[in-house]
């Protein structure tokens, strides 16, 4: 009998994902306008904060505005394949609706791609990431106003257009589901009196739909080779018991976030939605023209998020039993631990996820973001000893090898923040996904100095040996 080969492919983009708030800073220098990540100090998990505290990490962040160099150098010295990034929206148009780009921020992320390419390193691009600009909440009421469609695609042709030889990899939204549990990050929507939030939340969430297909077509002529993917926040819901019940409760846990790749992968609205509009009175608007337009333009990877696996029940005295994530609340696994923050760690649903998505959409799959966020203690030495960071990785990298000899079409692997970045729920520093440690604290206090951790080593041997050698 041959023998089962459990090796990554040829090819695979290994590297690290940040996004623009959490790491750039500079929030307002070379014409950038306010984004809603300026006005969010304390995470995205928090509705729309006028106050601007003066103590918002986002606004300095790691500066990675002026530091970019050094810090790409370390990654490529990690071997990195790709960098997956994003761009600010509001850097290249700082009120969304201006009638021409801001030519600085143009720059500075030509400048970054220059920097990427010098080391061989593939962009991969976000064209919005947990942020927009503030002036489109105030002025259009955020994307539950139509005129967004027009004013994303208006964005994203600039940046085909002006990046068209240096990027090929580029996804439209990240975690496009958030607009359910974050509707102030995910859509810039802020809500009054009387409001339908729900219809207006899944109104929001049909209008980036457009959008996403409109930018995947645009992205397509523009760049021929471009390969345009969604990104969904995945997180694979077991059922509690073997209660039928709960069977069927864990599914539609499921759909509420697969209805974002289902009309992203697929390009239309599922018979589930349908129904789940139809029963709890939401009426989406679509405009001419848009069944097609979705139809026509549909994703060609499926970029996805992975930290953690949930649990539901329709038993109310176990839905009592909550736990941590990023985005929602889920019951706590018996079976799992789970971090500082109660994310509950489960590698093998990194496979039964990666094997669900694949077995739905035939289509690649690239896992844009998965890591474990901890506090890290630097010794007197100066070292930092984060052996929990590596196994947590290496669990996940493991489960990605089984899935890729199950069959699935796995085409990389960004870590989250291969820096220490600013959180995007609780706008922390303490909170570190880094290889890469960054003296900065929850204070705003430190010399932002970077400083290699232990993981840092194990990752640049995972690279080298494409994911062979995932031990320590
Ligand atoms: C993802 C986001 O949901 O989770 C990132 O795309 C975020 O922006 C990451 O940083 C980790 O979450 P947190 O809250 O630990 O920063």
């Amino acid at each position: 009998m041959n023998k089962l080969e459990k090796t990554f492919p040829k090819g695979f983009l290994w590297g690290g994902a940040v996004a623009a708030n959490q790491v750039e800073g500079a929030y307002n220098q070379d014409g950038k306008g306010l984004s809603t990540a300026d006005v969010s100090p304390n995470g995205i998990m928090h509705p729309f904060d006028e106050s601007m505290k003066d103590l918002n990490l986002y606004h300095d962040a790691i500066d990675f505005y002026h530091r970019y160099k050094e810090d790409i150098a370390l990654f490529a010295e990690m071997g990195f394949k790709c960098f997956r990034l994003s761009i600010s929206w509001p850097r290249i148009f700082p009120n969304g609706d201006d009638a021409e780009p801001n030519e600085a921020g143009l720059a500075f992320y030509e400048k970054v791609f220059d920097e990427l390419h010098k080391h061989g390193i593939e962009p991969v691009v976000t064209i919005s990431h947990y942020e927009m600009p503030l002036a489109l909440v105030k002025n259009y009421g955020g994307w539950r106003n139509r005129k967004l469609v027009d004013l994303y695609e208006t964005y994203a042709k600039t940046l085909f257009t002006r990046f068209k030889d240096k990027v090929k990899y580029w996804m439209t939204f990240n975690e496009i589901n958030v607009v359910l549990h974050a509707p102030f990050t995910g859509g810039g929507l802020v809500f009054e009196e009387g409001d339908d939030e729900k219809s207006i939340q899944y109104q929001a969430a049909h209008h980036q739909f457009v959008a996403s297909a409109l930018a995947v077509k645009a992205g397509h002529e523009i760049i021929p080779d471009a390969k345009i993917g969604c990104m969904i926040a995945a997180m694979t819901t077991y059922p509690y018991s073997s209660r039928p019940e709960d069977m069927f409760a864990a599914i539609e846990q499921d759909r509420k976030t697969l209805f974002f790749s289902d009309v992203q992968a697929r390009g239309y609205y599922p018979g589930y939605m349908k129904r789940y509009f139809l029963e709890n009175d939401i009426n989406i608007e679509f405009q001419e023209g848009d069944e097609d337009i979705l139809r026509n333009h549909t994703v060609d990877y499926i970029g996805f998020s992975y930290y953690m696996s949930f649990v539901t029940s329709t038993d109310p005295e176990i839905l009592g039993q909550v736990t941590g994530g990023n985005l929602f609340e889920g019951v706590k696994n018996p079976y799992l631990e789970a971090s500082d923050w109660g994310w509950q760690i489960d590698p093998k649903g990194l496979r039964t996820t990666l094997n669900q998505l694949y077995d739905r959409y035939q289509k690649p799959l690239f896992i844009v973001e998965n890591g474990l966020g901890a506090v890290d203690q630097v010794e007197e030495d100066g070292s930092i000893q984060d052996d929990y960071r590596i196994d947590y990785l290496r669990s996940h990298l493991l489960e990605a090898r089984e899935a890729i000899a199950d069959g699935v079409d796995l085409i990389g692997y960004t870590s989250w923040g291969p820096i220490d970045l600013v959180s995007a729920s609780t706008a922390e520093m303490k909170k570190r996904y880094g290889f890469i440690y960054v003296d900065r604290d929850n204070e705003g206090n430190g010399t932002l100095d970077r400083k290699k951790k232990k993981s840092f080593d194990w990752y640049k041997q995972v690279i080298a040996t494409n994911g062979e050698h995932l031990d320590y």
